[in-house]
C-alpha cells in the first residue's frame, strides 16, 4: 500500500485522519506514517517532494502548512529572487520549534545545491518536485504557473494569479492542459476553504436569501509595509523589494488584497461581472515610497442579471477599518461573519465556528488528500477570473471609464518588463525626484 485512500483510512475522514496522526506524533504529524486500520499496521505512503518558490511571509507560512498536512511530504527545493529571503525562510522552518508546532526538520531536505536564487531559479526548483508552492508577488504567477503546469506538477499557488489582462489570458490558456493532466491546483483564496463561507454559500445558492440582487464588499485598512530604497540598489532591485507599490508586481491593493472580498460576491453570484465603473486616487499616501498605486478605490460592478457589487478598498490610516462582505437578496442578507438575516433583520442562520479548521491549513489538507486519492481540485479558472474582476476594477478607477468584461480581458496593456535582470529597467521608472507616474482618471488609457 503506497497511497492514502478511503480504503486504507478505513472510513476515517480526512480531519479524523490528520487528528489521529497528529496525536500519534505528539501534537504534530511528523512521523510520515499512515495508519492502516484494516491491517492494524503503520504504513508509509509514497513520499511527495515539495518545492517552494517565493520564500517570503506567505511562502514561509504555506510551506509549514503543507508539511504538516500530509504524512510523507518532504521539502526538497527552494527558490527566491533574493538570497537573504531564502536563508531567512530556511532558518525559520528548520528551527527546533516552528511556531509552536514542533520540529519539521525530518521533513526538510534542501541541500545547498537545491537552493536557487534569482529570476530563473523557479524552474530548477519546480523540476525537483511533485508539488510546488508558488508564493512570489503575483506579477510572476502566469510564468511560474506555465512552467509548473508544463512540467505536470500539482500546485498550491497564492492569489492573485496575475496583475494585468495579458497575464490572465496566459493563465486561462493553461486551463485545458491542467485539466487534461488531472493536476490539482489550489489557489490561496482561502475563503473557499473556510467552513463559515462554505456554509453561507450553500445556503445562498440554495435560495435562503432569495435572488442575489446586490452586495457590498470591503477591504478598508491602514495599509501594509514599505521597504526602503537602499543607496546601492538598481531600480529593478528596489521595485522587487518594495513590490507592493508597483503594478507589474502587485496589481495595486484592489487586486492584491481586495480580490478576496470581490471573489466572495462572484461566488455568491456564481458568475463574473459584465461591466465596471468606478473612482479612486491617492490622497494621503502620496510619497515616492508608495510607487504608483492608489490609496482608495470604489467600483460599481454589474452582473449579467443587473445585480450590483459595490466594492470599496482603502489603505489610509485613521479611518474606519472594515474587511468583509454583505450579500443582499430578495429575501434576506448574508455576511462574511457567517450570519444570514431575513428582510426584517431576524437572524435565520448563525455559523458557529468554534471547531472549524484553519482555512490556510485546510487548503493544504485538501490538496494533499486529493493528490493521494488521485482526485482533482482545480481552482485555476476561478482564481484567474476573480483576479480579472479585480484588475477590471483597477482599470475602471485608473481610467474613469465604464469598461465591459470583454474590453478589460482583451486589454493589450502589458505591465511586465521586457527584460528581467537586476540591471534592466521596469516599464514604470521614477522621475528625477524619485516619483512615479500615477494614473489620472479621464486621461489614463487602460485598454
Ligand atoms: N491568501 C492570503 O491571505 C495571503 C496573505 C499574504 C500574502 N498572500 C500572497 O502571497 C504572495 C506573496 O506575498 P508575501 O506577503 O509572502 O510577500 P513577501 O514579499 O513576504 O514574499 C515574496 C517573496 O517572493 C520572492 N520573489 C519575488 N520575485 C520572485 C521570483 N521571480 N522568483 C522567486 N522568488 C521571488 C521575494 O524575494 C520574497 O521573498 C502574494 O501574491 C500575496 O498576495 C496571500
Amino acid at each position: 500500500m503506497t497511497h492514502i485512500d478511503s480504503k486504507n483510512t478505513s472510513g476515517l475522514n480526512r480531519r479524523d485522519f490528520v487528528k489521529g496522526s497528529a496525536m500519534a506524533a505528539g501534537g504534530i504529524m511528523l512521523s510520515g506514517l499512515a495508519w492502516d486500520a484494516s491491517a492494524m499496521t503503520l504504513q508509509k505512503p509514497k513520499e511527495l517532494k515539495l518545492a517552494l518558490v517565493g520564500c517570503g511571509g506567505r511562502g514561509s507560512g504555506a510551506v509549514v502548512q503543507a508539511l504538516i498536512a500530509d504524512p510523507n511530504v518532504k521539502l526538497v527545493a527552494m527558490a527566491d529572487a533574493f538570497r537573504d529571503r531564502l536563508d531567512a525562510c530556511y532558518s525559520n522552518i528548520t528551527k527546533d520549534d516552528v511556531d509552536g508546532k514542533g520540529s519539521l526538520k525530518a521533513k526538510i531536505d534542501v541541500p545547498e545545491k537545491n537552493k536557487f536564487v534569482g529570476f530563473e531559479g523557479y524552474k530548477s526548483a519546480i523540476d525537483l518536485a511533485d508539488v510546488v508552492i508558488l508564493a512570489t508577488p503575483p506579477g510572476f504567477r502566469p510564468y511560474h504557473l506555465e512552467y509548473a503546469i508544463k512540467q505536470s506538477k500539482h500546485i498550491f499557488c497564492e492569489k492573485p494569479l496575475a496583475t494585468d489582462a495579458v497575464g490572465i489570458r496566459k493563465v486561462l490558456g493553461l486551463l485545458e492542459e491542467s485539466k487534461q493532466k488531472n493536476l490539482n491546483i489550489v489557489v490561496g483564496l482561502q475563503r473557499h476553504y473556510e467552513s463559515s463561507y462554505r456554509e453561507i454559500m450553500k445556503r445562498v445558492h440554495g435560495g435562503e436569501i432569495g435572488d442575489v440582487t446586490s452586495g457590498q464588499v470591503y477591504w478598508n485598512s491602514a495599509g501594509v509595509w514599505v521597504r526602503e530604497r537602499q543607496p546601492d540598489m538598481t531600480e529593478m532591485q528596489y521595485q522587487m523589494r518594495n513590490w507592493y507599490y508597483f503594478n507589474w508586481l502587485c496589481g495595486d491593493h484592489i487586486v492584491e488584497q481586495h480580490i478576496h472580498n470581490i471573489d466572495v460576491m462572484n461566488w455568491a453570484k456564481q458568475g463574473y461581472p459584465v461591466k465596471a465603473q468606478g473612482m479612486g486616487g491617492r490622497q494621503v499616501r502620496t510619497g515616492k515610497e508608495f510607487g504608483e498605486i492608489f490609496d482608495h478605490h470604489y467600483v460599481e460592478y454589474t452582473y449579467e442579471d443587473g445585480a450590483i457589487m459595490n466594492s470599496q478598498c482603502r489603505h489610509i490610516k485613521g479611518c474606519m477599518d472594515k474587511v468583509t462582505e454583505e450579500i443582499v437578496g430578495t429575501k434576506g442578507r448574508a455576511d462574511g461573519s457567517g450570519n444570514i438575516v431575513d428582510l426584517k433583520g431576524n437572524i435565520i442562520y448563525k455559523h458557529r465556528g468554534k471547531d472549524d479548521p484553519n482555512p490556510y491549513e485546510q487548503e493544504h489538507v485538501e490538496l494533499f488528500a486529493s493528490i493521494r486519492k488521485g482526485g482533482v481540485i482545480n481552482d485555476l479558472e476561478n482564481g484567474a477570473k476573480a483576479t480579472m474582476t479585480a484588475i477590471m476594477g483597477r482599470m475602471a478607477t485608473y481610467s474613469g471609464r465604464e469598461l465591459t468584461w470583454e474590453e478589460a480581458i482583451n486589454s493589450e496593456v502589458n505591465l511586465f518588463p521586457d527584460r528581467l535582470a537586476w540591471d534592466a529597467n521596469p516599464k514604470s521608472m521614477p522621475d528625477k525626484n524619485g516619483f512615479y507616474t500615477i494614473a489620472v482618471p479621464g486621461v489614463t488609457q487602460v485598454i
